[in-house]
């Protein structure tokens, strides 16, 4: 594999997945706390504590990264360490939690990506509506704010909202993730201030800074029709019209798909929530865009009363821990329509991995082959797509570190380190070691 000689390698993380000590330096309650003390929500009962004690560990995690020998890491800020109650008062010790493992990232050569929402809102928040108030979007450009002027002399590159699909639709329509509502109206509301809010924080950084460079990730998963009978085939085009175009077109286009928003009106009546001139400020330009891709499915129409009128059937073939198709050539396809019908972009992909169900092996070595052959097969597609002409400046792998993966709790692993919980030793898998090579042989040349 060749890739241009500035493409950035990188790994990523997020603050309520790994760093745990959520009670400490007085962090606010989030709605990943609230939701996962819930009983019946998570795996096994299973809370962001102690997750990988990140929070505390932040000097051994650089050292392996820089071990690894990546040239950047994409993390996520913790909006209720830094204002814990979600607006109001900040909180020092929250932030400065943050330039103590910037400067770390600095000191040690790699090139920190903020990410700034990545789903842990402040329960306070929440208290207020949450995403389904419109006030959200001023409430997340005002958090924003505070970050661009407490750390951007130590960050260049912010990501401003991580997969508002899933943070509106998981989380406000299906109730599988936090805050775990069922109700494709609010889900519906909170995806526009989601990317309302995005286009404000754009805004916000455009004030304060001229250098830094911005984007949003948008979690984009190919749906293809299971049979090319007109019912499936029109079951795909509104899943993918739900899944990707809706957030494509909105941050690209400035607008919401017609045939989408005709098919949610028939269902919900009149999509109110927008008011002129919202689609504009979210489609506000960006420096890049941010791609997590993990997967495809496969669409069949369903007479059932799902909003979209569809099921997505099992993977047919081989699949991750997820149970999630393992499909390489699908990411080279969506790099490829990026490209084709939205013009040409800047693109990272700011994750991609899959979860297996890794042990050490007790000789100190954990061989997780599966997942080494993802990277691989991933990271090729990336490479024929920069060679098709797609602008991808980098790749972050998900995830350094095992970690807490959301209602599936520590049951699933994503690290290309492994995490024991017991006792937060930290173990590279073979995978990890086989990116550092490769890493090492794109920088030799
Ligand atoms: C993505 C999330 C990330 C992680 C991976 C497996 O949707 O952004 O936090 O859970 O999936």
């Amino acid at each position: 594999m060749r890739f241009p000689p500035d493409f950035l390698f990188g790994v990523a993380t997020a603050a309520f997945q790994i760093e745990g000590a959520t009670q400490a330096d007085g962090r606010g309650e989030s709605i990943w706390d609230r939701f996962a003390r819930t009983p019946g929500n998570v795996h096994n009962g299973d809370t962001g504590d102690p997750a990988c004690d990140h929070y505390h560990r932040w000097e051994q995690d650089l050292d392996l990264m820089q071990m690894l020998g990546v040239g950047a890491y994409r993390f996520s800020i913790a909006w209720p360490r830094i204002l814990p109650g979600g607006t109001g008062a900040p909180n020092r010790k929250g932030i400065d939690f943050y330039r103590r493992l910037l400067e770390g990232l600095h000191a040690r050569g790699i090139r920190p990506y903020a990410t700034l929402y990545h789903w842990d809102l402040p329960q306070a928040l929440q208290e207020r509506g949450g995403w389904a108030n419109r006030d959200s979007a001023a409430w997340f450009a005002d958090y924003a704010r505070l970050c661009f002027n407490e750390l951007g002399d130590l960050v260049d590159d912010w990501i401003t909202i991580n997969e508002p699909w899933v943070v509106a639709i998981l989380g406000y329509a299906h109730g599988t993730k936090a805050p775990g509502h069922t109700d494709w109206r609010e889900a519906l509301a909170a995806a526009h201030h989601l990317l309302l809010g995005h286009g404000l924080a754009v805004r916000a950084l455009r004030d304060t800074s001229s250098a830094a460079r911005v984007g949003i990730t948008l979690d984009l998963t190919p749906a293809e029709p299971a049979t090319p009978n007109p019912e499936d085939v029109a079951a795909a085009v509104r899943e993918d019209g739900s899944k990707n175009r809706w957030f494509l077109d909105a941050v690209l286009r400035g607008r919401y798909p017609e045939d989408m928003v005709a098919w949610y009106e028939r269902r919900l009546g009149p999509l109110d929530f927008e008011r002129p001139g919202d689609l504009a400020v979210a489609s506000a330009p960006c420096d890049f865009l941010g791609v997590n891709f993990y997967t495809r499915i496969r669409a069949r129409a369903s007479t059932g009363d799902g909003m979209l009128a569809s099921a997505a059937l099992p993977a047919d073939g081989p699949v991750t821990g997820m149970r999630w198709a393992v499909a390489p050539d699908a990411l080279r396809d969506v790099l490829l329509r990026i490209e084709r019908e939205y013009g040409h972009r800047a693109i990272l992909i700011t994750e991609n991995g899959a979860a297996y169900d890794d042990r050490p092996d007790g000789r100190g070595g954990v061989a997780d082959p599966e997942r080494l052959e993802y990277f691989r097969a991933h990271l090729e597609a990336v490479e024929r797509a920069i060679r098709d002409g797609v602008d991808i400046r980098g790749y972050f792998a998900w995830s350094l570190l095992d970690n807490f993966e959301w209602e599936n709790g520590y049951d699933k692993r994503f690290g290309i380190v492994f995490v024991d919980y017991e006792t937060q030793e930290r173990l590279p898998k073979q995978s990890a070691l086989w990116y550092r090579d490769l890493i090492a042989k794109h920088a030799g040349g």
